[in-house]
């Protein structure tokens, strides 16, 4: 999808979902106490507020206005505070070594990983979650480009270590479980 349309899927629908990813929510008690986090292609935001409300300085950047300004707003009425940007994250990825957390979720552009891993900063942790191509349903973007293969998350930041790695794919009881999605937790150790 197109900046354009994010823009007005974000207008025109107010049902989108506003929880965090399981990959937060399950995971909230890793995160550090104090420092600086990225809710990274943020939308709506439910990441970010999870992470202001945690305590950390957060911030959360995504191209398309609209969601962005809805997230503001809902900051603004939960009296929190979160630096909001519009912003093309590929065009203007993260800066190195600023951040203590990073958190994508339902996200992918392959190019960005290693400015993810340089934006953390020693000690810092990458939260991940996204669609993978192995699924049991039609969820999830049609395009495979934006799907992980089976494993891609561990290969793709294999330079950090992996504190949490969930990808249950097709096996067992398909009626159970965390499925159509991979989500990783990883950490930059500084030898
Ligand atoms: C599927 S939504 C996920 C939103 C949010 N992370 C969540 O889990 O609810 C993907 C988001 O990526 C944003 N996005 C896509 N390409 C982008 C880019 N190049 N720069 C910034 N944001 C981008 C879209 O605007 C959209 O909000």
């Amino acid at each position: 999808m197109s900046v354009i349309e994010w823009n007005q899927r974000y207008q025109t629908t107010t049902t989108l979902p506003l929880q965090p990813c399981k990959v937060l929510a399950d995971y909230t008690y890793l995160l550090p106490t104090t420092g600086i986090a990225l809710d990274l292609a943020c939308g709506l935001g439910a990441n970010a507020l999870l992470l202001a409300r945690h305590g950390l300085e957060t911030h959360a950047w995504d191209y398309a206005e609209t969601a962005i300004k809805r997230l503001q707003a809902k900051a603004q009425s939960q009296q929190l505070q979160i630096h909001t940007q519009v912003r093309d994250i590929i065009a203007s990825p993260p800066p190195a070594d600023t951040y203590d957390v990073i958190v994508v979720c339902h996200f992918l552009d392959r190019q960005l990983s290693p400015a993810l891993i340089k934006s953390l900063k020693p000690n810092g942790l990458l939260f991940y979650q996204t669609f993978t191509r192995t699924t049991i349903n039609e969820a999830g973007p049609k395009n495979p480009r934006f799907r992980l293969a089976d494993n891609e998350l561990l290969h793709l930041f294999s330079d950090l270590q992996i504190v949490i790695y969930h990808e249950e794919g097709t096996i067992g009881d398909i009626t159970q479980g965390f499925r159509n999605e991979a989500l990783l937790i990883a950490r930059k150790i500084i030898v």
